[in-house]
């Protein structure tokens, strides 16, 4: 079988009052479609982490979402300044964030190594004054059946 359902949500820069709106949007998404509770919880790790890294760092971005009966895949691409060091962004603890963004609760650095944690793969392409692109997805396993 296969039952494919995909969409876009928008995400504006500094717009901290929907930090967390596409993630959560996604999560439903997720929880309707009977998605084992363990794959929701990572992919909802990622993608807040994608998330509020476009709502923190970049101008405007959008996120896409594809889910089959076997994958979720979701794309994070922004219009900003661009990460100029993947590996050292890639570090945990490293942040460039200002104490206006900690004070808010964030800038731990370690949203990017959380994003790779969660999921069965990520890919990060960046073009300085530009923008980034993220790539992830999860493969869903489906119950009882074991998979590599
Ligand atoms: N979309 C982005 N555009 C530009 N720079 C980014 C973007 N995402 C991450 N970065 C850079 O990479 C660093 C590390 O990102 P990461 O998400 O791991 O940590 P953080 O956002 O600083 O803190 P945390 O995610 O723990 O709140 C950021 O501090 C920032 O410098
Ligand atoms: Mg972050």
């Amino acid at each position: 079988m296969t039952n494919t359902e995909e969409g876009v949500f928008f995400l504006t820069g500094k717009d901290f009052t929907n930090a967390g709106a596409a993630s959560s949007s996604l999560k439903g998404i997720l929880e309707r479609r009977g998605v084992p509770p363990d794959i929701i919880r990572r992919m909802a790790i990622a993608a807040f982490e994608a998330e509020l890294n476009v709502i923190i760092y970049a101008v405007a971005g959008m996120m896409k979402y594809r889910v089959t009966d076997t994958e979720i895949f979701v794309t994070v691409q922004d219009m900003g300044q661009g990460i100029p060091d993947i590996e050292l962004a890639m570090t945990e603890g490293y942040s460039t964030a200002t104490d206006h963004i900690r004070e808010m609760g964030f800038g731990s650095g370690m949203g990017l190594p959380n994003i790779k944690k969660s999921t069965d793969n990520l890919a990060i392409n960046s073009v300085m004054g530009e923008g980034t692109t993220l790539e992830f997805f999860i493969r869903i396993r489906s119950g009882g059946t074991e998979q590599a």
